[in-house]
């Protein structure tokens, strides 16, 4: 079983269709390349998946779930993690503090446990640096962990974004464009950390325009033109379609 299933999935703002019966299937282990123009409509699906926009018709399923109704951060509770294309990180605080300030669950805290439990949140907390620290490790910024993120290159911004989204044991990470404007060691290393969360078994999608990144990264590819799916192959196969490479490029 897949595990997030989009099926018919509809959106327009206005006159603007961003997402035109989509389904798509995100496997564990796999990563999927989304690509297409500007204005394709990728980011849109991202915010349908995420519940930042509410679609006007079809479902999305998380390991069979229904995603119907659910806020944001319950479906982040679920596992469902993503970045976002520009950086929304707090620039004056530390790498470690702008993990534990992402999306974690929250479903057992109460705001009133701070006045009658000090110690159950002192040990939420202590539990919540331990994950930071973890995913510093895994991500190859534990180094890095106290410097304040306006300090950083901005590469190591662009891994720290994927370090907060994994805050939750994530089942489905989304990506947009998680290359832009990174080059050098970094670039090899988010590459790394990608590989590493598909092989550990996360769904993984991601938005790039940087075809070589998507080409040495994804099992598969799928082009959007216009809210729509309008193909899913190897990454090569994409590429080499003259009509595809038209719509991408325009004429
Ligand atoms: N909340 C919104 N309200 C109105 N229009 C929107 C909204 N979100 C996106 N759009 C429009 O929907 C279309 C698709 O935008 P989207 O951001 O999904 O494209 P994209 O494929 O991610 O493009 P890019 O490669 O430039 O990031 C655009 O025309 C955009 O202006
Ligand atoms: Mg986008």
């Amino acid at each position: 079983m897949a595990v997030l299933e989009i099926r018919n999935l509809c959106k327009s703002f206005g006159g603007i269709v961003v997402a035109d019966q989509i389904d798509l299937d995100l496997k564990a282990h796999g990563v999927l390349g989304l690509i297409g123009p500007n204005g394709a409509g990728k980011t849109s699906l991202f915010n349908l998946i995420c519940g930042v926009v509410p679609p006007d018709a079809g479902s999305i399923t998380l390991d069979g779930l229904s995603m119907e109704g659910q806020p944001i951060h319950e479906r982040a509770r679920l596992g469902l993690a993503r970045t976002w294309q520009t950086l929304r990180l707090f620039p004056s605080l530390s790498v470690i503090d702008n993990l534990m300030l992402g999306p974690r669950d929250y479903s057992a805290d109460r705001l009133i446990d701070v006045f009658l439990r000090p110690t159950y949140i002192a040990q939420r907390e202590r539990e919540a640096r331990q994950r930071a620290e973890y995913i510093l490790e895994r991500t190859g910024l534990i180094a890095i962990k106290d410097s304040p993120v306006m300090d950083i290159t901005y590469g190591q911004q662009k891994l720290v974004g994927v370090a907060r989204a994994l805050m939750n044991e994530a089942r489905c990470l989304l990506l947009d464009e998680p290359m832009a404007g990174v080059e050098g060691q970094t670039y090899a290393l988010i590459q790394k950390v990608v590989r590493d969360l598909a092989e550990s078994g996360v769904a993984i999608c991601v938005v790039e325009h940087n075809v070589a990144f998507i080409k040495d990264l994804c099992d598969e590819g799928v082009f959007m033109f216009a809210g729509k799916v309008l193909a899913r192959g190897s990454v090569d196969q994409l590429i080499a379609d003259p009509h595809l490479t038209e719509l991408y490029f325009g004429t």
